[in-house]
């Protein structure tokens, strides 16, 4: 009784003193707030006709504001990384299709990371989960893992939200892109969606390839022609023939089916000896050790080294290991068969996936970092 006596006198003290103050000085001010517009605009990705649907996800629909937003968090350098010297942008690189040159990547301190960065084009049409192994189901959810990989930008995300929550911008194009109020509404999963907004705008349908085929406005050089029709694509294939046959796995329109197979690159006694089990290290399938996702082929030129791990330095390299035929491991892809190419039909096909490179998607604006 006597403590709720001395409360009430303490409290109605203070009433009396806040009566004599100006009653502005009094106002709460909420430095929590956010202030300025607060309602997104949707935003329809533009795909060619020829391309299938992109996948919608209706947790995360795209808005002209997230994009923006998204687009420059993926090249803050301060933002993302933990000593401030690295972003998305420096394993994905706009001018080598969002990839790094690398056999394996290299994250802040110089650290060497497991595998080789991939493209980010098209990522709008896979239907079958993120990263060489599948092992991220959701774009979104993908962008989590570099901001804390030691690896790669090795940071912590609570500093991250607090940089967020403190920039003098970032704050009111939350508010744009999501409708909040308060900073502190500012979170980590809104974070990576609107990175993956952005993501989902890179597509890539500008290349030699494209305008020969769907849009009749280009040709094919006797070379590149004879790459397509003989050798990569499989439609004129009589069955049982070896052949190169690209397109079993990287079929047009995005040349990558996005599904798991062992192309046979590795040289290992059991399905046990994978050094990276790629989708058997995600499911822990035996029968899927071993399996990676067929990436795209889209501007494939550019994007060297090949292979989950970089193994190999150049596409004639890639020819030769396709042309050998894998390892005959019982979880080997049955259409990676062997083949003879000659010295014409292998210039061929290189030409041919020359023409698989899209120009434009390396300068375009809409994907460079925010001046
Ligand atoms: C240190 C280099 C590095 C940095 C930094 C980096 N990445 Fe990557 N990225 C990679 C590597 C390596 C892979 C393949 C990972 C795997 O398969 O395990 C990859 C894969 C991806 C994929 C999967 C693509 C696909 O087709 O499945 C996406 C998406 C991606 N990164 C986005 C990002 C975003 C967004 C950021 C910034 C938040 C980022 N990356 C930062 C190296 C990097
Ligand atoms: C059985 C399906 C299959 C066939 C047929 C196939 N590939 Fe692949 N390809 C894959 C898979 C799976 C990967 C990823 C393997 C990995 O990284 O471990 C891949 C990777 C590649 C890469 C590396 C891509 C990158 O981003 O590093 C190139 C280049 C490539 N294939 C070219 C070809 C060519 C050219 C042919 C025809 C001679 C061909 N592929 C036939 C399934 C296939």
């Amino acid at each position: 009784m006597v403590r709720q006596y001395f409360i009430f006198g303490f409290l109605s003290l203070l009433a009396v003193v806040g009566c004599t103050e100006d009653p502005v000085d009094n106002a709460i001010i909420d430095d929590q707030a956010i202030t300025g517009p607060s309602a997104p605009t949707p935003y329809a990705l533009e795909v060619p006709a020829y391309f299938p649907a992109p996948i919608v996800d209706p947790e995360n629909p795209i808005t002209e504001e997230g994009i923006e937003l998204g687009r420059h968090i993926f090249y803050d350098r301060d933002i993302l990384s933990s000593d401030g010297s690295m972003s998305c942008a420096s394993c994905h690189k706009q001018e080598l299709a969002f990839t790094d040159g690398l056999n394996r990547s290299l994250g802040i301190r110089q650290l060497e990371g497991g595998r080789s960065a991939m493209s980010l084009v098209n990522l709008a049409f896979n239907p079958s989960g993120f990263n060489w192994d599948g092992s991220s189901p959701k774009l979104w959810e993908q962008a989590i893992h570099p901001v804390e990989d030691m690896l790669e930008l090795d940071n912590d995300w609570a500093e991250v939200l607090r940089k967020l929550r403190e920039h003098d911008d970032y704050p009111a194009r939350f508010r744009a892109a999501f409708g909040i109020d308060r900073k502190e509404e500012i979170t980590r999963e809104l974070t990576v969606k609107a990175i993956a907004q952005f993501e989902r705008t890179i597509i890539s349908a500008d290349s030699k390839f494209d305008r020969v085929v769907y849009q009749n406005t280009d040709f094919f050089t006797e070379a590149e022609q004879l790459g397509a029709d003989s050798l990569f694509f499989v439609e004129n294939v009589p069955p049982g023939t070896l052949h190169p046959g690209c397109g079993h796995c990287h079929n047009a329109p995005n040349f990558g089916d996005n599904k798991f197979k062992n192309n046979g690159i590795e040289d290992v006694a059991s399905l046990d000896d994978f050094v990276d089990k790629g989708l058997g290290g995600v499911n822990g399938n035996r029968f899927d050790n071993g399996k990676f996702r067929t990436p795209t082929l889209r501007n494939i030129a550019l994007t060297a080294p090949y292979m989950h791990d970089g193994r190999f330095k150049t596409l004639e390299e890639v020819l030769d290991h396709y042309a050998s035929g894998g390892h005959n491991l019982e979880n080997e892809d049955p259409n990676i068969t062997g083949f003879t190419l000659t010295e014409r039909e292998k210039e061929a096909l290189l030409a041919f996936l020359n023409t698989l490179t899209d120009e434009s998607l390396l300068t375009d604006e809409r994907f460079s970092a925010p001046r």
